[in-house]
């Protein structure tokens, strides 16, 4: 962990709305740094889809948190994440964090395009979040009690955004963290078998794993009306990221922070 020099300037937070960046954002304000939010709803509108919003955004911005939307994985990324940065670097923006995803080789080609960009960057390279089960895609299972998923006995390190974020804020306003690359889990492999008596446990209610097909899934995601967009972002994450690549633990949180990632079990605590 570094505790040398506090940096000052503004800060943009890409999806500033999301399961990572609210966090960062609440963190950052704790350590008064000034903070622009960059979402779709947020005052000065930042929209992936119109790009007249990213030079508004970005004018008067030091520093940047970047998550990109639905994934760094959608063929249009690549060209998104080069724009984004040629226009950053116009506006004089000198360090981008950008969140990217782990085992996702189109995600890494991103990372590259901003440690390419010529400005200072941090990657924090991120295993499945917790907070997928509380305030995202699965939300609406745990509630019902059934996570029917297609996955059978893959094991993942799940990570806590709480801990992304404090990642995330260090290197936003601490000295030492530009250009290096933390990979981030949690502290355990688990399965999704293992998720379920863990949310049972700590939600004291029975929550059931039901492995199901890839057809089964897709055809249910329908039913319920999920974007089409968020339904090929679940196909791929099930179909191709799940597949055991990520099943081993890295260490960025400990590089980082100098403290041990959250354990699931700590995250059911707090639902
Ligand atoms: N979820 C995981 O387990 C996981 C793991 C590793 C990496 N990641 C990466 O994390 C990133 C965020 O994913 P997430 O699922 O966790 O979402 P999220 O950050 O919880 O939510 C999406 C955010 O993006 C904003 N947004 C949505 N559409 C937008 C658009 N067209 N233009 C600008 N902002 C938009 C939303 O705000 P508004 O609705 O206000 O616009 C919201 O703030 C993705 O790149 C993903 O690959 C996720």
């Amino acid at each position: 962990m570094n505790t040398n020099t506090q940096l000052s300037g503004s800060t943009l937070v890409i999806g500033g709305t999301g399961k990572t960046g609210k966090r960062v954002i609440q963190g950052l304000r704790k350590r008064e740094v000034q903070v622009r939010l960059g979402s779709r709803t947020a005052e000065l509108a930042f929209d992936w889809e119109d790009q007249a919003t990213w030079h508004t955004a970005l004018k008067g911005i030091d520093s940047v948190y970047l998550t990109y939307y639905p994934d760094l994985a959608v063929p249009k990324a690549p060209s998104d994440i080069t724009e984004f940065c040629k226009i950053a670097l116009h506006y004089g923006v000198q360090h981008i964090v950008l969140l990217s995803g782990r085992g996702e080789p189109a995600a890494q080609q991103c990372e590259d395009i901003v440690k390419a960009s010529g400005i200072a960057w941090t990657i924090i390279r991120a295993s499945w979040f917790n907070q997928n089960f509380s305030e995202g895609a699965f939300c609406d299972m745990v509630v019902a009690g059934v996570l029917a998923l297609p996955i059978s006995d893959v094991v993942e390190p799940f990570v806590d955004t709480d801990d992304i974020a404090d990642v995330a804020i260090e290197a936003l306003t601490v000295d030492g963290h530009k250009n290096k690359l933390y990979e981030v889990t949690g502290p355990r492999l688990l399965s999704f078998t293992d998720i379920a008596e863990e949310l049972s446990k700590g939600l004291n209610r029975k929550i059931e794993f039901i492995p199901i097909s890839i057809d089964a899934f897709k055809n249910e995601m329908i039913k319920q009306n999920t974007p089409a967009d968020m339904i090929d972002m679940l196909l791929f994450l099930f179909g191709e990221v799940l597949d055991g690549r990520n099943s081993y633990l890295s260490q960025g949180i400990e590089d980082a922070l100098g403290r041990a990632p959250k354990d699931f079990s700590e995250f059911v605590k707090t639902l």
